[in-house]
This record gives structure tokens, C-alpha cells and sequence, in this order.
């Protein structure tokens, strides 16, 4: 007994001690901007295994494999996110009072991280708040046609400062941007820096004065938009607004934010899908009680069918599925597959198949010509990722198509659908208010081709008396039952019909 006693006495001791990996190991990388991206690792070391939690972004992953010990292991942990494994793997050594640590990318390892030791607790996820019952949050009046400006994320990620978004506002005031429509001018992940004592979320050192950086945002006519999640951090790890909600929603009215972007990232931790709507509702009302208008833009992806239950959130826009990227596989598999939602988009609450990529250079202009019209015709929010200081002059007159621009802008606010397809060529129609109607002949295969369909298949029971090709800016009357049109490989025709 007394034996026993005295050898557990041991083991515990052992285990505590500097020889062992149990602890609480902090990655610390400077961001450059003041920010420290802070990776945890919480380990316990027992029986031959290596179990706890890696703490990384959005991510909570649990050590399920492990080999080795202090002389050299490997630890890898998982976490479910939107239905499939998201993992993590290090391979590393204690040294001294460090581990030595290369994570196990899926192109080799990284290089070597250093991790110390911190106090037990730092780091842990702050305690679950529950979310509130759901009740209706009433509409704010806002986007009663879809939003459209410019957004930092797919040009400038983690770079964007605030000098580009003055530039990026002073070359939309310039560039015809504003008058088209463009006119919300929005910061991206990346821009939070540290709470003070009070709570209050201060920038981080890219952007020094946020009040100043609105005004000037104004001074040009144009809106400011921010980013912000309902989790304790965003998903590149940055201060989210968990638990500050009201007081982020007053911050940013005090500052002169027209435009919140609030992106699920970090609440993956904290929340179950189930609790989305909820969650979102919080923020829907902290910023009508803001007293600002604010749009709403939610970002979660288009789990739990968002479109059913976004506008009760609070949502004037709410993105539909996962992040678009600047080829055609990606745009034309989410811009072609929203048909289905189009009973849920209405003025002031908008489906959102994500920002344009026009003018990132991954695709050819008859696509981002499809990229645009395809946008056009779902009602979408139209906003610009691209780096709208230079642009080609073909660029340029694809995102300033005002014919186009005037199809998503449309105020009856309907969303288009898909009329007829035959193989690759599919042809998509959007009623318009005052009775016109907007079709666009797609061809989605890489081959030019002769598109025909009859009149009556796109659900148009007389033959059009005028037809305005809102690319090519000509005008033309339908001449027999039939129509066809001559449709580059990815590129579309888009007419206006009456
Ligand atoms: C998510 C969003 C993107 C972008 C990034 C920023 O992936 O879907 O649109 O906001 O986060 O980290």
C-alpha cells in the first residue's frame, strides 16, 4: 500500500518535471503589424501516449496520434469543420526548456518553430456564452438592392493597410466605380488589433486612426465596411468579437462603419452549426441598436441553409457557400449551382455567392464577362476583389458594364434562374421590373459554340420585339420562334428582352 503510495508520488513528479512534455507550449509568430499569431499547444504526456489540444486560428484540433517522447515525437490532432477533418501534425523535441517543432505540411516540413512554456489556463477558450432564444430581428431598411463596392480579401489577404484602402477609395471616386454603384469600401479580415482594459477593440498597427480613415472613406463619397466574427477570433486569428458584441457594434458606429462582414471562424470552436442563427441574431441586434445603419453581410458558408433563416438574423446579404478562387472550375461551379436559392433573394436580403475575382488575372475576360453576367443574374452583391487601382482597359469595361450593372441592380429584386439546358450550353432568365426580362446564353464548355433554343423553352410566350445585347450594346428583334447565338468557349450572351 504504502509502496504503491510512494511510486505514484514519483510518477506525478516525474511527469511535472522539465523532462516531461506535459505543459502548456505557446508558438508565438509575429504578424508585423503588433499581432502575434499564438499557436497552443496542450500536452500530457502519460502511459507512452501524448494527448491535449492544439490551439491554431479557428481551430480546437485533439491529439489523437501520437509516437515518441521528449527525444523525439509526433503528435497530430483533428477537428471536424463543415463535414470534413481538418488536421495538424508536428514532429519535435524537448531542448532544454523548449520543444523544437516542424509542423508536417502536406508538402514536406515547415520550418522549425520554437515553443515555450506558459502558465496552465493561457490560452483556453473563454468560457461558452449561450445564445440568446431566436426572435425575428427587424429589418435595418438597408440594401434594397444588392450591395456593391470592393473588398480587400481576394487581392490583398493580410496585407491590406490603410494607405491601399485610401488609394483603393481615391481610384474608385476616380474610376467610375462610385457613380456605377460601387460604393462600399470594405476591410477584410486582418485589421483587429488587441482589446484595452475596458474591452474596447483597437485597430492593429496598419491601420493607426479608424474615425480618420472612415472620414476620409466619406470624403469621397464611398462607405466603410469592417470584418469581424461571433468567435473569440477570426480566421486568421485575429481579435474576434465574442462576447463584445454590443460594444464592437457601438465601436464600430462611433468610428463611422457603414458595412460588417461577420464571419463564423472562430465561433467553430465555441458553437455547434445549429446555434448559427442565434448567434448571428445577436449581432443583427446589437447593430440596429448601434443606432447606425450598418449592413449586415453573414459569413458562415451556407450551412444550416442560411437563406431560410438570414433575413430573421438580422442579414442583408449571407454567402451561400464556401470562398470562391480566381479560376473557372471555382466560379462557374458556385455561380452556376445557386438556381435553387432563388425564392429566398428579395430587396434588403440578398444570396451571396461570394466576392468577384474580375481582373485578378486567373481567368480570361470572356470568363470573368460569364464571372460578371452569371453575378447579374442571380442578384448577387457585386463586389469588386481586385485591385482596382490598375486596371485593363477590358477589365475596367466589364466591372463598369452600366447595362449589366443594371440587371443586378434591378429593383424588383428577383433572382434569376436557369430556363433550358442542353450538355454544356444553358440558358438562365431574371424578370425585371416594368416587364422586361434578362437571359443569358451560357456556354460552359471550352469550345465555341452555336447556342439555339426556342423562345417559348426560356418561358417567354411571344418572341421578343426588341432585343438589347447588353455586352455588345446592339439592338435587334427576334426573328422567328427560334434564337441562337454564336457563344464563345466559358463566355455567355446576355440580352434584355422585351
Ligand atoms: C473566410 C471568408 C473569406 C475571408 C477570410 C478571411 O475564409 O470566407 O471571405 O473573409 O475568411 O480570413
Amino acid at each position: 500500500m504504502m509502496k504503491s503510495v510512494i511510486l505514484s508520488v514519483c510518477f506525478t513528479a516525474a511527469a511535472a518535471s522539465a523532462a516531461s512534455l506535459t505543459g502548456n507550449w505557446l508558438i508565438a509568430i509575429p504578424n508585423g503589424d503588433g499581432t502575434v499569431q499564438r499557436t497552443y499547444l496542450n500536452l500530457k504526456q502519460q502511459d507512452g501516449r501524448i494527448t491535449g489540444t492544439i490551439r491554431w486560428t479557428l481551430h480546437l484540433f485533439t491529439i489523437d496520434r501520437s509516437s515518441g517522447g521528449p527525444g523525439g515525437f509526433t503528435i497530430s490532432g483533428g477537428m471536424p469543420i463543415l463535414g470534413t477533418e481538418r488536421r495538424k501534425t508536428y514532429r519535435g523535441k524537448l531542448a532544454g526548456n523548449e520543444l523544437q517543432l516542424k509542423e508536417i505540411l502536406a508538402t514536406g516540413p515547415g520550418p522549425t518553430l520554437i515553443a515555450r512554456r506558459v502558465p496552465a489556463g493561457e490560452g483556453a477558450l473563454p468560457p461558452r456564452i449561450p445564445p440568446p432564444p431566436l426572435r425575428p430581428v427587424r429589418w435595418n431598411g438597408l440594401a434594397r438592392t444588392p450591395p456593391m463596392g470592393w473588398n480587400s480579401w481576394n487581392k490583398f489577404a493580410n496585407r491590406v493597410d490603410d494607405a491601399t484602402v485610401r488609394q483603393i477609395a481615391d481610384a474608385m471616386a476616380r474610376n467610375g466605380m462610385r457613380e456605377a454603384g460601387y460604393v462600399y469600401v470594405t476591410i477584410d479580415d486582418t485589421w483587429a488589433g488587441e482589446r484595452d482594459a475596458r474591452g474596447e477593440i483597437h485597430p492593429n498597427r496598419k491601420f493607426p486612426d479608424m474615425k480618420a480613415l472612415a472620414d476620409y472613406v466619406h470624403s469621397r463619397g464611398l462607405k466603410l465596411g469592417i470584418y469581424s466574427s461571433p468567435g473569440p477570433v477570426t480566421c486568421e486569428g485575429y481579435e474576434g468579437s465574442y462576447g463584445h458584441e454590443q460594444q464592437d457594434a457601438n465601436t464600430y458606429a462611433a468610428w463611422g462603419i457603414d458595412f460588417l462582414k461577420y464571419d463564423w471562424c472562430g465561433a467553430f470552436m465555441i458553437y455547434k452549426d445549429s446555434e448559427m442563427q442565434a448567434v448571428y441574431q445577436k449581432m443583427g441586434e446589437a447593430l440596429l441598436a448601434s443606432g447606425r445603419p450598418i449592413v449586415y453581410s453573414i459569413c458562415q458558408y451556407g450551412v444550416g441553409e442560411v437563406w431560410k433563416w438570414g433575413a430573421d438574423a438580422g442579414g442583408n446579404l449571407w454567402r451561400t457557400g464556401g470562398d470562391i478562387r480566381d479560376t473557372w472550375e471555382s466560379m462557374s461551379r458556385i455561380g452556376f449551382s445557386q438556381y435553387p436559392l432563388a425564392p429566398f433573394a428579395r430587396p434588403g436580403h440578398w444570396n451571396d455567392p461570394d466576392m468577384l475575382e474580375i481582373g485578378n488575372g486567373g481567368m480570361t475576360d470572356t470568363e470573368y464577362r460569364t464571372h460578371m453576367s452569371l453575378w447579374s443574374m442571380l442578384a448577387a452583391p457585386l463586389i469588386a476583389g481586385n485591385d482596382v487601382r490598375n486596371m485593363t482597359p477590358s477589365i475596367r469595361e466589364i466591372v463598369l458594364n452600366r447595362e449589366v450593372i443594371a440587371i443586378d441592380q434591378d429593383p424588383a429584386g428577383r433572382q434569376g434562374k436557369r430556363a433550358w439546358q442542353s450538355g454544356m450550353r444553358e440558358v438562365w432568365t431574371r424578370e425585371l421590373a416594368g416587364g422586361d426580362t434578362a437571359l443569358a446564353v451560357f456556354n460552359r464548355a471550352p469550345q465555341d459554340a452555336r447556342v439555339t433554343f426556342r423562345w417559348a423553352d426560356a418561358g417567354l410566350v411571344n418572341p421578343p420585339s426588341r432585343i438589347r445585347d447588353v455586352w455588345r450594346h446592339t439592338d435587334g428583334k427576334a426573328a422567328g420562334p427560334e434564337y441562337s447565338a454564336d457563344v464563345p468557349g466559358h463566355g455567355v450572351v446576355m440580352l434584355r428582352v422585351r
